[in-house]
């Protein structure tokens, strides 16, 4: 693993102004004062690494990435504990899910170490940026940001020979407006987001470029977000786009769609499933169809439905709606709530980190 250099800013943001940032920071508005940078030719590796002050990019017009979208992203938090100690979640997981993101995107992988490192680097420049949660309910954080671009200039189709990997950090309060209250979520019958041998695992740019048309139409519909199906046949329920889903039945089975080409392995998704057994439900990873949803719900087979992801911790679902749907989930779910606060407090160190997924 290399030592990464400091090049320190300047010119930080004052701390009134941070505060203030602080104080209300919504989600993915605000940046830190550092960003942490690796370069990577063909020639020479991974190399370079630095934390230097946080900046536009100087990008060739004709830098890979801006045409054929060569890119790949990460999400993860760092929480701060009572005793002022900070903490991320599983990073090596995030870590292991870029190389994989990175191998379908023709993108070189980048050890885990120094995915980890450069983390570890960018927090310890801006450990002030790390908001202090005021109590339990109070979910602000640092959210990372680990992304690679292909940065080479050319324009032949080819996996691009230059490679950029960076870290931004953002203080974070709830992805959604109105935190744990119950969203409504569009189901998208003609749009897609990912097919078999596609990209959909992957979390690459052009998953959610591919996204956003079907998220306008949502929001047209009053709902925050899109339930996707499978590209074949419009049966079977994927993925939220940007959060996996995950619903609650009255036998206590914790069920979410399986993984595939087109689904995400998020990490929040996995560690829910291994946290589920201690809160006496069955984890289990099926396909399920929409209609299993729908009459589920009717029949009181059905009884919770949340979103889950590293953004959107879990945040329940209120109604799914669609051109010829409209199910209503009712108050959020005894589960939903046990599994929030379960999951919350390892993170923000509130309870024993029995399995160590606290770095
Ligand atoms: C995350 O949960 O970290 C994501 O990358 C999802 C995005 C919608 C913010």
């Amino acid at each position: 693993m290399s030592e990464f250099q400091l090049l320190k800013n300047v010119e930080p943001k004052s701390a009134a102004v941070r505060d203030a940032i602080m104080a209300d920071p919504g989600f993915g508005n605000h940046f830190t004062d550092h960003m942490a940078h690796i370069r990577y030719t063909t020639e020479q590796g991974w190399h370079g690494h630095e934390v230097k002050p946080y900046g536009p990019l100087l990008l060739d017009p004709a830098a890979a990435v801006l045409h054929y979208a060569q890119e790949i992203f990460e999400g993860l938090k760092a929480y701060r504990h009572a005793d002022g100690s900070v903490w991320t979640f599983r990073p090596e997981r995030n870590a292991e899910r870029f190389n994989l993101s990175a191998e379908r995107l023709a993108l070189p992988q980048l050890p885990v170490e120094d995915f980890v490192e450069s983390l570890r680097a960018t927090v310890e420049q801006d450990a002030a940026w790390v908001p202090t949660p005021k109590d339990a309910s109070d979910e602000v954080s640092l959210y990372l940001r680990p992304f690679m671009i292909a940065s080479e200039s050319f324009l032949g189709v080819r996996p691009s020979q230059t490679v950029d990997y960076y870290v931004i950090a953002s203080p974070a309060g709830a992805y959604f407006e109105g935190g744990a209250k119950g969203v409504d979520i569009w189901l998208s019958d003609k749009l897609k987001r990912a097919s078999m041998g596609g990209t959909g695992f992957a979390k690459c740019g052009g998953n959610y470029a591919a996204s956003m048309t079907a998220q306008a139409e949502a929001a047209a519909h009053g709902c925050k977000q899109v339930m996707f199906t499978d590209a074949a046949e419009s049966r079977y329920l994927e993925e939220l786009g940007g959060m996996n889903l995950m619903l609650v039945t009255q036998d206590g089975e914790l069920i979410t769609p399986e993984l595939g080409d087109s689904i995400l392995n998020g990490v929040t998704r996995r560690s829910l499933l291994e946290l589920a057994p201690s809160l006496g439900l069955t984890p289990i990873e099926r396909k399920i169809e929409v209609s299993e949803w729908v009459k589920g719900v009717e029949s009181g087979y059905i009884t919770e439905a949340f979103a889950c992801g590293t953004a959107a911790v879990i945040t329940p679902i209120g109604r799914l709606l669609g051109n010829e749907v409209e199910v209503d989930m009712g108050d959020t779910g005894e589960y939903t709530t046990k599994l929030r606060t379960a999951l919350l407090d390892i993170q923000y160190g509130r309870a024993e980190d029995t399995n160590n997924w606290l770095v």
